[in-house]
């Protein structure tokens, strides 16, 4: 009787850690699911964030220490071309999951992200598509090649392509969450790259170019998304990824500010750096979202009701109100995707939450600091 009790119980244990791979997210799990699955789970809080490079020089970041290698089955790769191509060129583990502190060195040294932004991204992605008590995040949310998908028992989510707050509508090469995929690269749309950049950009992709996108992906999933939502913190990351392949893609020892498409194809597509590729000559982040914004601005809002009828949100954040794009994260988006917190998961979230908000005070000093669970 009590052999077969404890066997029971182990195979009851075994079965839930091996149905939930440590990389998953927990945001958004029920007290019962969050209480079976935490404690097969390590916790490994997350060590100090890196500084700052200490050589912000351009340099060959395609180099022999970090050749492009073809996708293994079970490698992940999911919606950001620039995470994509780091793992394909071994500055991510490979197979696609990451620690924060293993992303934060990634960009700095394959991308020269800057640090304050590089913390700020990491934390914030974290908190909700990473797992807060193994410090594992996946870059994507599905397996690719002949591996299988990860089970997803409940409503337990995967990774970085996880769709609402983060991951949102209207990407360049995505397509919006509504129409059934919004991780792969989508021929169909980097052709509509292509053409404006032939449009507006003489061939290239520039901020010109940038903004005039930025304002037709808009457009159209006003015009064909019922779901269509742009409010915080997707309405900022629109903004401020429009301009990461003029910032990020163009050879660092190259200042024309103009991008070669077949170049664009190259990260979005393949997530490959091209032959000789050096990387930006100085620490870059969120340079070129004024621009883009400033061609077409929009106020954030949703379509509500079905498609063609957008509506302003004005408790959205937005470039006037920039300490709310910490505070609505915070209180709205965290406390909604863990509303009552228990034991080390607590304990947890104020570690991350509060390297979030130092990441936030680095950028854009000046902001208080909110505890929603708590001063502990
Ligand atoms: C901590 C660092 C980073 C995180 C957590 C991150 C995360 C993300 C996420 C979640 C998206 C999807 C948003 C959407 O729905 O379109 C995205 C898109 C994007 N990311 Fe990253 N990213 C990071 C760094 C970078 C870097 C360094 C680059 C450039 C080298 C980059 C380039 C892009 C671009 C161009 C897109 C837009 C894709 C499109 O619209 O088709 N990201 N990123
Ligand atoms: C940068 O320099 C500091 C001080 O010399 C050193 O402690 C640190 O390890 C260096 N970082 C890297 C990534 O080399
Ligand atoms: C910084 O890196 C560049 C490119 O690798 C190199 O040429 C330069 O010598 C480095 N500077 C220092 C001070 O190490
Ligand atoms: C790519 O995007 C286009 C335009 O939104 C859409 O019609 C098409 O179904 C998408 N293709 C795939 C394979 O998802
Ligand atoms: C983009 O390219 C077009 C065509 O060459 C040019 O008129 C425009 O000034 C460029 N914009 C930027 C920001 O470089």
């Amino acid at each position: 009787m009590y052999n077969f009790f404890v066997l029971a119980t182990v195979l009851a244990l075994s079965g839930t850690a091996i149905a939930v791979p440590t990389h998953f997210s927990l945001a958004g799990l029920g007290s019962r699911q969050l209480d079976q699955i935490v404690p097969t789970l390590t916790f490994t809080p997350p060590p100090p964030p890196p500084g700052p490079l200490n050589n912000t020089s351009a340099k060959l970041v395609n180099d022999p220490a970090h050749p492009w290698l073809p996708l293994k089955p079970g490698d992940i790769r999911g919606v950001c071309p620039g995470l994509n191509t780091l793992a394909s060129h071994g500055y991510l583990p490979r197979n696609g999951v990451a620690t924060t502190n293993q992303i934060i060195d990634a960009v700095q040294e394959g991308f020269n992200m800057e640090n304050g932004v590089a913390r700020f991204l990491a934390y914030a992605t974290f908190l909700v598509d990473g797992n807060v008590i193994t410090n594992e995040m996946s870059i994507g949310s599905k397996t690719t090649g002949t591996g299988p998908d990860p089970p997803a028992p409940g409503t337990v989510v995967a990774g970085l392509d996880t769709h609402a707050v983060f991951e949102g509508d209207a990407s360049m090469t995505r397509g919006d969450f509504f129409f059934g995929n919004n991780h792969d690269f989508n021929e169909t749309l980097f052709d509509q790259f292509v053409d404006f950049s032939n449009r507006f950009g003489a061939g290239k992709y520039n901020l010109t170019v940038a903004g005039e996108l930025r304002f037709q992906r808009i457009q159209d999933s006003i015009a064909t998304n019922p779901t269509f939502n742009f409010v915080s913190p997707r309405y900022f990351t629109a903004y401020i990824e429009s301009a990461f392949p003029v910032t990020f893609f163009i050879d660092g020892r190259d200042a024309s500010g103009q991008l070669d498409v077949e170049v664009a194809r190259s990260f979005f597509q393949d997530s490959r750096f091209p032959d000789d590729f050096f990387r930006p000559n100085q620490p870059v982040g969120s340079e070129g979202s004024d621009v883009v914004f400033g061609a077409h601005p929009m106020e954030p809002g949703s379509n509500v009701g079905g498609v063609n009828n957008f509506v302003l949100d004005p408790t959205s954040a937005d470039f006037s109100t920039f300490c709310l794009l910490y505070t609505n994260f915070v209180d709205r988006t965290i406390v909604g995707l863990y509303p009552e917190p228990t034991g080390i998961l607590l304990t947890a979230l104020n570690i991350y939450l509060n390297l979030f908000f130092q990441a936030f005070n680095d950028m854009n000093p000046g902001c208080t600091q909110v505890f929603p669970y708590g001063q502990n």
